[in-house]
């Protein structure tokens, strides 16, 4: 029997390999048969179009409409339960609030609040933002996790054991298990990075507490900030960078997972924990911390970053593999749904513009600003582009944070303390109205043999 103090778990033993190469070679399907078959990988059509696998009231995606007969690629819109993204970020800006809280409440209930209930809204928020009792000392503060997107997967699972009704899944008990979660995660995402750069780093170890007047966006500054202090345009792009990530249609990996899990009929914490998993995927929450190493490297790369025909080619060798990290994309740009915008992106660029002013990174807005305006044509010279390509809201939202000192490790938890309302309201309209498992199918394409016995293999 092996003794696990000898084992090491990361070791890639040549007995490993070997069982390995079994699976390389055993495992492998002939990729025309996803032709053959027409199986609509990704869930998607050729043109990369979801497949219809769900009805939502939530949010609503635009990007293209029907112009005398033909479907054309049009200006990106987001829709918040029928509201234009748009007019509601311009109308908190406006007044002067924050947002996310009431962009969450629109999420979860399908009506803007009005003062009485936003207020009411918001204290409930504020009472659930506290741990149990020496959660931090026995859950966070123990094996801390280079990723905090595993730490926070963590820390909501353990809840699990907090909750003495876990495992009801009526709607007020799910509703209750939700806004506890959202409450939470600024908490459980910024101690598990305090942790760990306290273990890992040997830096000192703050644990503040929030405030409870103050907003999700502030309380993530204050916590985080060994000083507790931030600026008020900070806390309000925070906000707004929370605000649109709070929701992006049922078909997004992270919240199909969410419908997936939750269609089991299993518990809050292990859905939305499922959910974190897949969030934390490069492909899916990752891509703005590339976006900001991408822009090190690139301003490393170039010795004067207002030459456009230098920064040109930086974006031809990156389509080429030939700088970065070789995987041939420009990141920040293209999107599988929009085409000619990101609404999302071009609210936030309003914004980035004024916080690289206060931090005096005026130069480097204009080299993301020249990389916005050059990167589509130079992407649309060298790939087959269908419905156009411009820059997504990964494109600022890591200068954004790169601005506000957010270390790299929370820029996906920060994602993650968004989405939780998106996620959250999902859960509950899966619950109230699908009532069926989630169950496509999969079609064997190996055939049929017989069992041999040990001795004659
Ligand atoms: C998001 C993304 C995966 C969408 O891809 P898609 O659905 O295939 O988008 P399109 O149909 O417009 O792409 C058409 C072609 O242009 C390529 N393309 C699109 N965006 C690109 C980019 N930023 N860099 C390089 N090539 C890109 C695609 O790979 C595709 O080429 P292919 O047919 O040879 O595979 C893609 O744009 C991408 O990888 N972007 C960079 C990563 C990123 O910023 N992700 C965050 C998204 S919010």
């Amino acid at each position: 029997m092996l003794n696990p103090s000898n084992v090491n778990f990361s070791e890639i033993t040549p007995q490993i390999r070997e069982l390995t190469q079994l699976c390389l070679d055993n495992s492998a399907i002939d990729p025309s048969l996803y032709t053959k078959y027409k199986v609509n990988r990704g869930l998607r059509d050729l043109n990369g179009k979801g497949v219809l696998t769900g009805l939502t009231e939530i949010s609503e995606i635009k990007s293209s409409e029907v112009v005398d007969g033909e479907t054309v690629p049009c200006e990106g819109k987001l829709y918040y339960r029928g509201i234009d993204i748009e007019e509601i970020v311009g109308g908190f800006i406006r007044e002067k609030r924050f947002g996310f809280e009431e962009a969450t409440y629109l999420l979860l209930f399908g009506d803007l609040p009005n003062k009485d209930q936003l207020d009411h809204f918001t204290q409930i928020l504020a009472n659930y933002r506290s741990l149990p009792t020496s959660f931090v000392r026995d859950i966070i503060m123990k094996a801390p996790s280079p990723d905090m997107m595993n730490t926070l997967a963590r820390s909501v699972l353990t809840l699990y054991s907090y909750d003495t009704n876990a495992n009801d899944i009526s709607i007020p008990n799910v509703l209750r298990q939700c806004l506890q979660l959202i409450a939470l995660f600024p908490l459980l995402s910024v101690y598990g990075y305090q942790a760990y750069s306290h273990y890992h780093d040997g830096k000192s170890l703050f644990i503040h507490n929030p405030l409870p007047e103050l907003s999700t966006a502030e309380n993530i500054l204050r916590i985080l900030r060994p000083d507790e202090k931030y600026t008020e345009l900070e806390a309000r792009i925070l906000d707004l960078a929370l605000v649109l990530h709070a929701e992006h249609g049922g078909g997004n990996n992270s919240t199909f997972t969410t419908h997936v899990v939750s269609s089991s009929g299993t518990d809050t914490y292990s859905v939305i924990a499922a959910s974190l998993g897949s969030l934390k995927g490069p492909k899916h929450g990752g891509a703005n911390i590339k976006v900001v190493q991408m822009f090190e490297d690139m301003k490393k790369n170039l010795s004067d970053w207002t030459d456009e025909d230098a920064v040109a080619d930086y974006l031809k060798k990156l389509l080429h593999k030939q700088a970065f990290d070789k995987a041939g994309l420009i990141y920040g740009m293209g999107h599988a749904v929009y085409s000619l915008s990101d609404p999302r992106a071009n609210i936030f660029k309003k914004f980035v513009k004024s916080l690289s002013e206060e931090k005096g990174l005026t130069d480097e807005f204009q080299l993301y600003s020249t990389v916005e305006r050059l990167a589509p044509q130079i992407i649309s010279e060298e790939r087959k582009i269908y419905k156009g390509v411009s820059a997504n809201i990964d494109f600022y939202s890591g200068f954004v944070y790169s601005m506000l000192n957010l270390p790299l490790e929370l820029y996906t938890p920060i994602f993650a303390i968004s989405r939780i309302s998106g996620w959250s309201a999902h859960r509950i309209e899966e619950l109230i109205n699908a009532g069926k498992i989630i169950r496509p199918s999969y079609k064997n394409v190996a055939p049929r043999r017989d069992y041999i016995p040990i001795a004659e293999r």
